[in-house]
């Protein structure tokens, strides 16, 4: 069963194939019962981020599920206006207090700008944080580091400045918006791809084929949504603060054959979705 399944990052580490997300989840009762649900559910991985001012709450639903620690897969993501070495190691060591864990599965960095101001070239002070990182994992205070909303060049520059290639890749992935270029280029350095908004943060689950194509296999929209990610290859995050969701997300079971995904490759979906990034 997919909630059972892991791939394995370039360094050897499983990962959970599902995740769950929880971007634009209140702090508080909403992102405590969301994950406390998640995780009774059987999801063992939760993405978080310092930005999403919730890392209290998904630490104490961590610890009330009473699940073992090293059950569980936990991401946080450094802020995106952090660009230096030294903040970067306050800043991790800020979200493992409040997260109230000692170590990090995965630990991103968010954005390679700010996300007041996205396009600025911050080349220099992505290379800073991330040698951090890296500092961090050879410690072992993080199991495996990596990036989100990166582009090719941006990653290239790491690479070539630490000769050390992320393990994990989060960008905005989902049907219709599958952005080839960028998937061919993380495949081929064996980076995995995270795919946030795998539900196009809801919008694609209108589309008229989506729902075509979910009556065939007897899934909901979201199912097919997201099953189609994990037949491509990456690692889904859907978000959800309903149980039901939260379950029926993880209920992907099922195989879409290939002149399916073919026809799910090609489908075009409201271009305003492709346009939006996820802070
Ligand atoms: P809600 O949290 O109220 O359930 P994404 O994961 O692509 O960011 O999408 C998240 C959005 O999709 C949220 O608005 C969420 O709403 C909604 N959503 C999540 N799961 C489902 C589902 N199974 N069916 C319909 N909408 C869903």
């Amino acid at each position: 069963m997919i909630k059972d399944e892991y791939y394995t990052l370039s360094n050897g580490v499983l990962i959970p194939k599902i995740g769950f997300g929880t971007w634009q989840v209140a702090s508080g009762e909403e992102c405590y019962n969301s994950v406390l649900a998640a995780i009774n559910a059987g999801y063992k991985s939760i993405d978080t981020a310092y930005a999403y001012d919730n890392e209290v709450s998904v630490g104490k639903a961590i610890k009330d599920s009473g699940v073992k620690r090293e059950e569980l897969f936990i991401t946080t993501k450094l802020p995106s206006d952090i660009k230096n070495y030294d903040d970067t190691i306050k800043y991790f060591n800020e979200s493992l207090k409040n997260l109230g864990l000692d170590y990090l599965d995965l630990y991103l960095i968010h954005a390679p700008w700010p996300w007041s101001n996205v396009g600025l070239d911050c080349t220099e002070g992505n290379i800073e944080a991330y040698k951090a990182m890296i500092d961090l994992y050879k410690m072992g205070k993080i199991r495996s580091i990596g990036v989100s909303n990166f582009l090719e060049s941006d990653v290239n520059s790491l690479i070539e400045a630490t000769g050390f290639t992320p393990h994990v890749n989060q960008m905005r992935y989902f049907i219709g918006n599958t952005q080839e270029h960028l998937y061919n280029y993380f495949n081929k350095h064996n980076i995995l791809i995270e795919a946030y908004s795998p539900l196009g943060t809801g919008g694609i689950l209108n589309n008229e084929i989506i729902n075509k194509l979910a009556l065939k296999y007897k899934v909901t929209p979201a199912q097919l949504a997201i099953r189609y990610c994990l037949e491509k290859g990456t690692r889904p995050l859907p978000k959800s603060v309903h149980e039901e969701r939260i379950l029926a997300n993880l209920a992907v079971d099922f195989k879409i054959s290939n002149s399916d995904l073919k026809i799910l490759d090609k489908l075009e979906v409201d271009p305003s979705l492709k346009r939006k990034l996820r802070s």
